[in-house]
């Protein structure tokens, strides 16, 4: 239309790119929480109906349909310009209690049948996309066991697309699944789905990538990128569906562990807009004060927005990474003081003395020395414990140089302790000279600690020289590496 595009809302920013981003619709928040609505409305540009326009809730028994909420939520999508996406004509969960697992063949087409025409011709051209059918396939790309599979063979997918063609002509029609975000079997035996369904001549035109994340485990940028080339390169287009990203298990202070979480969603995000085959990207709802992950599989917050329906900085990661723009909030520094120039704060030192000098210095008008060291060990320390979280990659860099020796080789080291005992991970070593300041950077993943229990201390170190040399340095810091910034490909 003629209203300009308000790029500060996500919808709007996904417009910019000539994509459509969408959330999950909760029952009983559109009848009981207009806070919820509003942000809904104002920031979301399609919808999914969260249960509404599955089997069960349709047609609790065969005689008896209600499209009461399922109505609503079309009404209210229309009202605020929102595409709407069915989810889901053919599931074997959340099924009425009449279609039985032993159903005949001619019963249970018949049951379809009716399903689908009475469904689609229901709506019409007001929900635009439909998933025909959810989660067919296990994960090593067999087809799932089910009524639909057990009473039609391997060609029920075929046969459910064919079906909603003719009830629903106008509507674009997909195959959705989760674990098919990355390169492996499951995914590898969607495409071959998708392809047999082509040759078929059955009307599929998208696969929705369910992207229900674990931190930690998401496919990389390249690999979902791959994926959706290879799904474009068939003909049909990717949607991220249900997206949500897990971060319970994560350990570190609250600030950290949503930082992880936001460059998860940036990473993802970043894979859609940059590949051509990626129209639309939708959340498995989008406060943490509604969120299916709870209920299924333990108290989270895996959403965009928190209970308080407060932007979190996984929704900030998301606007960026539409509008093309770096993710912020990972180039701080996680120390205190790193520069020196006011005097020591939070640095300490096990053994020999720490002092601030003003000369030599790097920058500014003071640096730090460690001198008196009675073991290689010592230098400046400090505890980064309640600065640093689980599943984030940190970069460490500073100047250092060395007196009381030419050279030496001096280390920038992450220590901590958890049940497993204390571990020492160098970022870098180089060779410090005495007559200048040489740099010493790199990274270290702080993960994995989930298999090793609750970290109780954590500690940067600068330390290496034998007993004896002095260590100078200067400027250090310590901050979560950014994810590349996105590169967005307009559709
Ligand atoms: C979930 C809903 O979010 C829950 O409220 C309901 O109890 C069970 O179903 N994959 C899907 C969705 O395709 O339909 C599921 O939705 C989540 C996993």
């Amino acid at each position: 239309g003629d209203v300009p595009i308000d790029t500060s809302t996500l919808r709007g920013a996904a417009a910019s790119t000539g994509r459509w981003l969408g959330a999950a619709v909760n029952t009983g928040a559109l009848s009981d929480d207009p806070d919820y609505v509003a942000l809904l409305v104002s920031e979301f540009g399609a919808i999914t109906p969260e249960n509404a326009t599955k089997w069960g809730p349709l047609q609790p028994d065969a005689e008896t349909w209600d499209f009461t909420v399922a109505d609503s939520m079309v009404d209210l999508a229309e009202l605020h310009d929102m595409r709407v996406k069915g989810h889901t004509l053919v599931w074997h969960n959340q099924l009425p209690d009449f279609i039985s697992e032993s159903m005949d063949p001619a019963d249970l087409r018949s049951a379809m049948q009716a399903h689908f025409e009475t469904t689609l011709s229901h709506f019409g051209t007001q929900i635009a996309d439909w998933d025909v059918v959810n989660e067919a396939l296990l994960s090593d790309g067999s087809m799932r066991e089910s009524v639909f599979l057990s009473a039609l063979g391997e060609d029920y997918v075929s046969e459910a697309f064919t079906m909603a063609a003719e009830y629903a002509p106008d509507a674009r029609l997909f195959y959705n699944d989760y674990g098919i975000e990355g390169y492996n079997d499951k995914s590898t035996a969607t495409v071959a789905l998708v392809t047999d369904l082509i040759a078929d001549g059955a009307p599929i035109h998208g696969v929705g990538l369910q992207m229900h994340l674990t931190h930690g485990y998401a496919p990389t940028r390249d690999e979902l990128k791959d994926n959706i080339d290879r799904l474009w390169a068939l003909g049909t287009v990717a949607h991220i569906s249900e997206m949500d990203v897990q971060i319970r298990h994560l350990q570190g202070p609250e600030s950290e562990r949503l930082l992880a979480q936001a460059m998860t969603y940036y990473d993802i995000t970043a894979a859609c807009v940059e590949s051509e085959g990626c129209e639309q990207m939708s959340f498995w709802g989008f406060t943490d004060r509604y969120s299916w992950i709870d209920t299924a599989y333990g108290a989270d917050d895996p959403l965009l927005y928190d209970d308080d329906l407060v932007a979190k900085p996984a929704r900030t990661a998301v606007h960026q990474a539409l509008l093309g723009e770096p993710m912020t909030g990972c180039e701080d520094s996680r120390l205190t003081n790193g520069d020196f120039e006011s005097g020591l704060d939070d640095w300490i030192s096990w053994g020999g003395s720490l002092s601030t000098v003003s000369d030599p210095v790097y920058a500014g008008g003071s640096a730090v020395r460690s001198s008196e060291r009675t073991a290689e060990w010592q230098g400046p320390v400090q505890s980064v414990l309640d600065r640093i979280g689980d599943g984030l990659l940190y970069e460490g860099t500073a100047w250092v140089r060395v007196g009381n020796a030419s050279e030496a080789e001096v280390k920038m080291t992450l220590q901590w302790i958890d049940d497993a005992g204390e571990h020492w991970v160098p970022l870098n070593w180089v060779t410090a000279t005495d007559e200048d300041w040489t740099e010493l950077s790199g990274v270290v993943n702080f993960s994995d600690t989930r298999t090793t229990g609750e970290v109780v201390d954590a500690h940067l170190y600068i330390e290496g020289p034998d007993a004896g040399v002095d260590i100078y340095a200067d400027d250090v810091s310590l901050h979560p590496v950014c994810p590349d910034t996105s590169v967005p490909v307009s559709r």
